[in-house]
């Protein structure tokens, strides 16, 4: 299978796009995100199965507000217009939209019409939708049937079955819209007549065959983080060419407790993959003693990085014609510097475009399309260890921004100590996947009295930081429940020397961060 053709989702600026592409992407059907800028002639040329207009900004009206080129509609692509998109698809049309004043936003009860068809077949008439508009349609284009109504929008959905195009003011793509991902999955396989093949052994086989054309019978280097997206990319890499692939990791001394095993041994065992260790972690301790800031922790822990990995690179380049350099990129880092085809920006902390010119490699980037939930499977699928597939986000610089004050080996080993112990209890209650990540902080300029045994103790606190996120750029703290976290507690205080008090950070993002550096 060759990459098919994509849905394409045209987005209105709002933050809807992403997740519309991937609810798509979750009815195995591939799907991109374009910008409302592109001319639909650009469109077109892609050859896309279906167009999905996003939701936007509040009104069609307002000054400069995006349109629908009606030059779309012309080409007989099926379309679906969703919030904003369908109102801007409604005008474009010949349709009325207008501020009746009869604004909606949150739930609210859509009323499907009893000859209701495709989108809303067999669906209870009356159903809870999300809806976020001021204006609303007031009259669909000709050729289109009004199939469903809420109190604040007599046209809350339509269809022109024939033209294979329809539209809803609500958002389907959203979890509070009951039936939401039903609708969509009827647009794509119903109306659109798209066959579900984005599937991760499709997926796989792809990007093997891509993968293969492109490097040929060269070398190939990777590093590896002990996270999940160098962890599959590479494992992709190694599927398609090989002992061609090298891979690097750098132990900066930083990772958690058995993280640099997981990579060494249990990642090693579970793909075969060719692996060059260089453990750094004097080199890094001795370059962080003292320091106390956090950007400047990250500043040379991002440039100790570079330096390592380059003489680690060289030396593997040293053996052989290597040309390319695998990155982990994820399709959201594609759409958000400009998406398309130029090169994503690469992590501050990854960054190894600071490398020497003589050490310049192109770059091969296996996940560029693909969201983070996607990577997962793929993980699976390529029978890496679960734990590293289900791994929690975790920084770059590690452990050495969840230490609040100087970096030492011993107060390492106190965080790593206290850190297993968070991450054991939330294991062991089942809830890994309810949270998003657990950074366990030790304050270790800040000391307090206890009393532990029979004497008065004067510890460390340790802090804990359970979020609830599904993308970093917001987060709330995650209400776990009293008990995970007093066992939490109880352990942490029992177990781990020089720590005596327990505390849990309850302030969201904003106006806290997820880290506390
Ligand atoms: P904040 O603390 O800004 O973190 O809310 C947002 C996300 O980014 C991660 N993070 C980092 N990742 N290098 C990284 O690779 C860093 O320097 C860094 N700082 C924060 C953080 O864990 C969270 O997922």
């Amino acid at each position: 299978m060759n990459t098919p053709r994509p849905v394409l989702v045209v987005d209105f600026g709002a933050q809807y796009a992403q997740l519309i592409a991937r609810r798509v992407r979750e009815a195995r059907v591939y799907s991109e995100i374009v910008p409302h800028s592109m001319p639909v002639s650009e469109m077109l040329a892609r050859d896309p199965a279906a167009i999905i207009l996003s939701g936007g900004p509040a009104s069609v009206y307002a000054p400069g507000a995006p349109q629908v080129d009606p030059k779309l509609f012309d080409s007989g692509v099926p379309v679906f217009g969703i919030c904003y998109g369908f109102q801007a698809m409604a005008r474009a049309l010949g349709g009325t939209v207008a501020h009746t004043g009869g604004r909606e936003y949150g739930g609210t009860t859509l009323r499907a019409r009893s000859d209701a068809t495709t989108l809303l077949r067999d669906l209870p008439t009356e159903l809870s939708v999300w809806m976020s508009h001021g204006d609303c349609v007031t009259e669909a284009p000709a050729g289109f049937t009004v199939t469903a109504e809420s109190p604040g929008a007599p046209v809350a959905a339509f269809e022109d079955l024939a033209g294979r195009r329809v539209g809803t003011q609500f958002h389907p793509e959203v979890g509070h819209t009951e039936h939401g991902q039903r609708m969509l999955e009827r647009f794509l396989y119903d109306v659109a007549g798209i066959e579900p093949t984005w599937t991760p052994e499709n997926i796989i086989e792809d990007q093997i065959a891509e993968i293969r054309s492109r490097v040929g019978d060269r070398e190939v280097i990777c590093g590896l983080s002990g996270g999940v997206d160098s962890a599959v990319a590479a494992a992709l890499v190694h599927k398609a060419v090989g002992d061609q692939l090298t891979c690097v990791f750098v132990d900066h001394g930083l990772l958690r407790a058995g993280e640099a095993e997981q990579v060494e041994k249990d990642y090693v065992a579970a793909t075969g993959i060719k692996l060059k260790v260089v453990d750094a972690a004097d080199r890094f301790l001795g370059a962080l003693a003292g320091v106390t800031d956090p950007e400047q922790k990250r500043k040379i822990i991002g440039r100790e990085f570079i330096r390592v990995f380059e003489a680690a690179a060289r030396e593997v380049a040293a053996s052989g014609d290597v040309e390319f350099l695998v990155q982990g990129t994820l399709y959201p880092d594609v759409v958000e510097s400009g998406g398309g085809t130029g090169t994503a920006n690469i992590k501050s902390h990854h960054n190894v475009g600071g490398l020497p010119e003589d050490l310049k490699f192109s770059l091969v980037e296996p996940l560029r399309t693909l969201f983070k939930d996607e990577v997962r499977q793929l993980g699976l699928a390529l029978g890496l260890p679960e734990a590293m597939v289900w791994r929690h986000p975790f920084p770059g610089p590690g452990l050495a921004i969840r230490i609040i004050g100087a970096v030492d080996r011993q107060r390492l080993d106190l965080l790593r100590e206290a850190d297993l112990i968070a991450r054991e209890e939330l294991t062991a209650a089942g809830l890994d996947r309810d949270v998003w990540q657990f950074p366990v902080v030790l304050l270790a300029d800040v000391r307090s009295v206890g009393v532990q045994g029979d004497g008065r103790s004067y510890g460390h606190p340790v802090v804990l930081r359970p979020v609830s996120s599904s993308d970093a750029m917001t987060a709330d703290w995650s209400r776990l429940p009293y008990d995970v976290i007093a066992r939490i507690s109880t352990r942490i205080t029992n177990e781990v020397a020089e720590v005596n008090r327990v505390v849990l950070d309850v302030t969201s993002k904003p106006p806290g961060t997820i880290e506390w550096e």
